[in-house]
């Protein structure tokens, strides 16, 4: 049987929010419904950050609650703080993430918080997290580089991962944020990580500007990586990384993994159709 590598799909949230103009919330449904049929085990649909920082992302709650969800799909949701924990909690999300970066520069840019002022803020997160048995993810932003700071250092990368690992995420993932990484850059930056982390609790989550999103997931499923974020129709970017465009397109991953025999459990033709209406939507 072939070996399964999954796709967690990010169309809904780090695909849309670094749209401009305000996305109607009824499409926004509409595409999670859509992507809810494709086969993804994880979908991220919201985010409960400050609406003032990122304003497309301030009808989550109704969002997470007119979805039709699907079950055994899990729908997570971003929270950098106790207030958007509790506004997750509310809105039902059944999985939360905290997300810092292994950079100095983009953590005070996305997050108002140096790196250390960052990981002390998720600690209350994840321990509420736990009261209440919601899965906590953790991301890592520009794991190779940073649009302020320039190149990061592996062992950076390696010791924030550590620091998650042991707040209790049950997976981090790997933020190629402005899309700069290279097969040598990831490869060096998960060596470096795989020293703390295992990699079947790691995920890539690489973005395209370069277009080299996709040799990079080769890279990393040579050093074992089984898990890869990724935007229908390569929707999206970061409000708060100059530069980054979309994160790589889960048709062209859900290809590249298929050409390779992997199973990744979707359904091509669904994805097409997500992958359209995302599309429309960035059209306006
Ligand atoms: P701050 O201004 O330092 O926070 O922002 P604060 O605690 O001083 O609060 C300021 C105001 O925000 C207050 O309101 C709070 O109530 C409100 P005011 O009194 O002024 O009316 N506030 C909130 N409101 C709703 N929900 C909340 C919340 N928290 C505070 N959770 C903060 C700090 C972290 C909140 C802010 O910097 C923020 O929201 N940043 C988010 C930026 C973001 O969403 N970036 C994109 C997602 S990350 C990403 O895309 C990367 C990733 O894809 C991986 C990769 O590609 O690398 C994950
Ligand atoms: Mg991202």
């Amino acid at each position: 049987m072939a070996e399964f590598v999954e796709i967690f799909e990010m169309g809904p949230r780090d695909g849309l929010q670094n749209e401009k103009r305000q996305i109607p919330t009824e499409k926004k449904i509409a595409l999670v419904d859509c992507l809810s049929q494709a086969g993804f085990k994880r979908i991220e649909v919201a985010s409960f950050v400050s609406p003032k920082w990122v304003p497309q992302m301030a009808d989550s709650a109704q969002v997470l609650a007119n979805i039709k969800r699907a079950p055994g799909v899990s729908y997570a949701a971003l929270t950098p703080n106790m207030q958007g924990f509790n506004r997750a909690v509310m809105a039902q999300a059944d999985e939360i993430a905290i997300f810092g970066s292994a950079s100095e520069g983009f953590s005070k840019a996305n997050i108002n918080a140096t790196i250390a002022e960052s990981l002390e803020r998720f600690a209350p997160v994840v321990e509420a997290a736990k009261d209440v048995d919601l899965p906590v993810r953790g991301y890592i932003s520009c794991v190779t580089d940073c649009p302020y700071d320039g190149p990061t250092p592996p062992e950076k990368v390696a010791e924030v991962a550590a620091h998650l690992r042991d707040a209790g995420c049950y997976e981090i993932s790997l933020g190629d944020t402005i899309g700069q990484g290279t097969p040598e850059s990831i490869a060096a930056m998960l060596e470096a990580v795989l020293q703390e982390v295992p990699a079947a609790k790691l995920a890539g989550h690489y973005h395209d500007t370069a277009g080299r999103a996709l040799v990079n997931i080769e890279a990393s499923l040579a050093l074992g990586v089984r898990v890869f974020d990724a935007a229908v129709g390569g929707l999206g970017g970061c409000p708060y990384a100059p530069g980054a465009k979309g994160n790589v397109a889960t048709e062209a991953v859900n290809d590249l993994l298929v050409s390779l025999g992997y199973e990744t459990g979707l359904d091509r033709t669904v994805l097409d159709t997500a992958a359209e209406m995302a599309r429309a939507m960035r059209a306006g």
